[in-house]
């Protein structure tokens, strides 16, 4: 079947709807994360369904080690970028560490102000059991909420290590009751990082939502990474799970090389590039 075929049946906006159908209908998910309009831009071209405003952008935006610094105020900003690039994907953000846990009035304030001032189609929060209060408060005002189980980033220092999730039992059964519980709460989709890939396989069967991926395997319904992990511009992350497709990083140093030689040998600007 030819691109343009395949694109003319694509759906017009992807939102909680074709998503599920895309779920009953076998067609897996591509997700990414975005920060920028500039790349929002291209990810939407190239047809990416979901881009999410990660509070990763606390790290490959703004250089921390960890997600906890991000603020609120910065994911909005983020996010208004993202979405006045986009025309296709739906715009997930996510509800930076302090907004939600333990306060469901708060998360609720939260998670309007995501969609009010950033006009999101939906935030993501990490968690299960611990912060269903919120998940149901913010579900209630009609704002559409995506899940995150296993590796939980802003649960860091509890975990103390980012390795992988869920290898014991337990804590496997944990994951999977939660699961079940967001899902009958009302979350439109699951985010499952780092765990065992038939631990992802078969949260992805008992839930009847999109299951997204993030190293938990083949057998989930789609799959996410970190757009600049993907790109090769971050270069200090390997993880097993992530497929360089660009080595980004590489080609910026030679381009920008290749342009400090040439201004400073006079070669920048030819007589066609000037007025
Ligand atoms: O913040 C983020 O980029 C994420 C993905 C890793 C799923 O939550």
């Amino acid at each position: 079947m030819s691109t343009q075929t395949n694109q003319s049946k694509r759906p017009k906006k992807i939102t909680t709807r074709v998503l599920q159908r895309m779920k009953e209908q076998g067609e897996k998910i591509a997700m990414l994360t975005a920060y920028d309009y500039s790349m929002a831009k291209i990810l939407d071209a190239a047809g990416i369904d979901i881009l999410l405003v990660g509070d990763s952008a606390a790290n490959v935006m703004a250089g921390y080690e960890t997600t906890l610094p991000m603020t609120l105020d910065a994911m909005i900003y983020h996010a208004q970028s993202v979405v006045r690039a986009v025309n296709r994907a739906m715009v997930v953000v996510d509800m930076p560490f302090g907004t939600y846990q333990g306060n469901s009035t708060k998360a609720l304030e939260s998670a309007i102000r995501i969609m009010k001032e950033a006009e999101a189609h939906a935030v993501k929060m990490e968690g299960g059991r611990e912060i269903i209060e919120s998940v149901e408060r913010i579900l209630s005002a009609g704002i559409p909420v995506m899940g995150h189980l296993g590796l939980t980033p802003q649960s860091i220092y509890k975990f103390g290590t980012y390795t992988v999730r869920a290898t014991d039992p337990q804590e496997a059964e944990k994951l999977i009751e939660d699961a079940h519980l967001l899902e009958e709460t009302g979350i439109f989709a699951l985010v499952l990082e780092k765990i065992p890939a038939q631990l992802g396989k078969r949260v992805a069967k008992e839930l009847k939502i999109p299951v997204i991926g993030i190293g938990a395997g083949a057998g989930v319904d789609g799959q996410v990474l970190v757009t600049h992990d993907m790109l090769g511009i971050t270069t200090d992350f390997s993880p097993r799970f992530l497929r360089r497709y660009l080595n980004l990083n590489e080609q910026i140093l030679n381009a920008v090389e290749q342009y400090i030689n040439d201004v400073k040998t006079g070669d920048f600007p030819n007589e066609n590039e000037q007025y």
